[in-house]
């Protein structure tokens, strides 16, 4: 596969997510129409769709029809974006600005915003609990759940978060740094690559493994380039607004080490996930994992 066609295959599943979200968020049954408009404004039209992508490529890699794949995709992308309002809120990083519009609780207002991730996270499990096409079966189903569950309680994401609000203006070292983003945003990416295996019937063994240190990896690289770009980059790119982790006491590689070195970490973790590909040789697009690799670290925004 050259870069070009890799683009267009990225593209392509960007489109379908899109679809898949929108339908996934009729929400014909919503109590108001207030809530229900919260959680499509801040779900659709934006964002890289990173995860769902991940969750597409390492599911058709492993043999898994697009169809069995929508719902785990939907599924993580709803989780990302319920992380993204709860994480804009006043009483965390109080961020204004999100996929270059108004955060949720700027758009609507805060209990909204609060309402909305929460049905969204519920909306997550309850579309992943829903799902048949493709031929899911209910252990797979549950299967699914259950790391999805885990990627994003108290060890997990939450668990992530709750350091990161509890070392604003403190000195932490770096492994505990590590490990923040480990958890933080690192374990909804390694889930969406687990999704997608086991969509697959992949759910053990030491192709799932490889997946796993795969996932955590590029999980790590994400957030270290994430606060890179907090540094770097540009309103307008980035689609929020630059330097909110200094103005925070964030503590982030940047902050941690300098931008050479966390380039260096960075690139260090993106070199790890292509080497835990290996014994993934045979697979049909092994590329394309390798190269979601290296764009996570080069992005712009
Ligand atoms: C931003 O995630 C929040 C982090 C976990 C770093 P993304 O950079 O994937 O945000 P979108 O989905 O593209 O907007
Ligand atoms: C977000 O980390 C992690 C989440 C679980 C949402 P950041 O706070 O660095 O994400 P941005 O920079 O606001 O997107
Ligand atoms: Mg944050
Ligand atoms: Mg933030
Ligand atoms: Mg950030």
């Amino acid at each position: 596969m050259n870069n070009a066609a890799i683009e267009a295959r990225i593209a392509s599943l960007q489109g379908r997510i899109e679809t898949v979200l929108d339908r996934a968020l009729s929400l014909p049954d919503a109590a108001t129409a207030r809530l229900r408009d919260a959680m499509r404004y801040s779900a659709l039209g934006g964002g890289k769709r990173l995860r769902p992508v991940l969750v597409y490529t390492t599911g058709s890699a492993l043999g898994a029809s697009l169809e069995a794949l929508d719902a785990p995709a939907a599924a993580v992308e709803l989780i990302h974006v319920y992380s993204l309002i709860h994480d804009d809120l006043p009483a965390m990083d109080d961020d204004d600005l999100r996929r270059g519009r108004p955060t949720c609780h700027r758009a609507f207002d805060e209990p909204t915003a609060l309402l909305a991730g929460d049905a969204l996270q519920a909306h997550a499990f309850e579309v992943l609990s829903q799902s048949a096409a493709g031929g899911i079966t209910p252990d797979v189903r549950l299967a699914m759940i259950r790391v999805l569950a885990e990627a994003i309680g108290t060890s997990g994401m939450a668990g992530g978060q709750a350091i990161d609000l509890e070392s604003v203006g403190r000195e932490i070292d770096l492994t505990a740094l590590e490990d923040m983003h480990r958890r933080k945003t690192g374990a909804l990416i390694r889930a969406s690559v687990l999704l997608g295996a086991i969509a697959a019937g992949v759910g053990a063994g030491e192709r799932y493994a490889a997946l796993a240190r795969y996932g955590a990896e590029i999980g790590l690289a994400f957030q270290i380039q994430d606060d890179i770009l907090d540094v770097e980059g540009n309103a307008e790119q980035l689609g929020k607004t630059p330097g909110a982790d200094a103005a925070h006491g964030k503590p982030t590689f940047p902050s941690r080490v300098g931008l050479a070195e966390a380039r260096r970490l960075a690139l260090a973790a993106q070199d790890r996930a292509i080497a835990a590909l290996a014994p993934l040789a045979p697979l049909d697009e092994p590329e394309m994992l390798r190269e979601l690799a290296h764009y996570v670290v080069r992005r712009a925004h």
